[in-house]
């Protein structure tokens, strides 16, 4: 039987290859010293905040798009198809790849802030965070859904059946699933929490009896934990996956779109797409690694 790890803790911010946490004007990496760098394509000068790197932050628990895989010996290593994505527009921008792994709602503030150059979190392009960041063209098309628990599934399968004040609700803060819950929902007892495995955990411990999840993240956790169930597709206006850019940065928004197009066109992002989802249905863990990078 599969170890089931849960994140119950919040790391306030844990970066992968550097020290340095969120900000980064503490490395000097402000874009007066950014160095500029040849993109991919050699046409233009990409500056990025770090000066030869591409600083991307995500939130690793939303599996398959990012989530740590466990191997053999018990060690996590950050996995799903978006990190195999930021890896693939590194390269193709000749910039080393550095990770910054915050909760969802920090990915949005580390944009807003400026603090890196790229969100790579299953980042829906939802009108209301263009004035924070900007969004590159969508590389991953999926849907919505409204989870419960295999007990309850005859009980909370549509709309109204949630809509109530005694049943409980949730999403991930800071995200549109949020937004879904309050226009669908509105009455029910609606609980936002920082990760979506907080979610899944307190839906199979019974203290939340439905959720709304992405479905494709659903049904990876759905791998590890068979007692979810998706009971049915929520419609959601602007389906569909895209990387925020760092707003006012032409460059790096085409850049960005160049490296998508190309890795859709010679197939690695399929290829991604296939691991991720074999992995996420292996040993994984999905939240923050504390300071000594070891799972909590
Ligand atoms: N697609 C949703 C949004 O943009 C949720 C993304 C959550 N991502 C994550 N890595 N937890 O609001």
């Amino acid at each position: 039987m599969k170890k089931r790890i849960f994140a119950v803790l919040l790391a306030a911010c844990t970066v992968m290859s550097l020290a340095a946490c969120g900000s980064g004007s503490d490395d000097a990496a402000s874009n007066d010293s950014a160095e500029t760098t040849e993109s991919g394509s050699g046409e233009g000068k990409v500056q990025t905040v770090t000066d030869g790197k591409l600083t991307v932050a995500t939130s690793p628990d939303f599996a398959p798009y990012e989530f740590y895989a466990i191997d053999e010996d018990g060690n996590p290593t950050l996995s799903g198809f978006d990190m195999d994505l930021a890896q693939y527009i590194a390269d193709y921008m000749g910039l080393e790849l550095e990770i910054v792994t915050v909760d969802f709602d920090g990915v949005l503030s580390e944009l807003q802030t400026k603090s890196v150059d790229l969100g790579m979190a299953g980042l829906s392009p939802d009108e209301k965070r263009e004035s924070i960041m900007d969004f590159s063209d969508i590389y991953y098309m999926g849907g919505q859904s409204l989870v419960t628990v295999k007990d309850n599934a005859d009980k909370y399968n549509s709309f109204e059946a949630i809509n109530k004040s005694d049943v409980t609700v949730g999403a991930q803060t800071g995200s549109i699933q949020l937004d879904l819950a309050n226009e669908n929902t509105p009455d029910a007892d609606i609980v936002s929490l920082p990760k979506v495995t907080d979610i899944i955990s307190e839906l199979i411990s019974g203290k939340m009896d439905a959720a709304y999840i992405e479905t494709v993240v659903a049904e990876s956790y759905q791998k590890n934990y068979p007692e979810l169930e998706i009971v049915m597709e929520v419609p959601y206006d602007t389906e569909g996956s895209a990387i925020g850019v760092c707003k006012d940065n032409p460059e790096l928004l085409a850049a960005v779109n160049e490296a998508i197009a190309a890795a859709t066109e010679d197939g690695s992002l399929d290829d991604y797409i296939a691991k991720a989802t074999d992995l996420a249905a292996g040993q994984t863990y999905e939240g923050l690694l504390d300071e000594s990078g070891n799972v909590q």
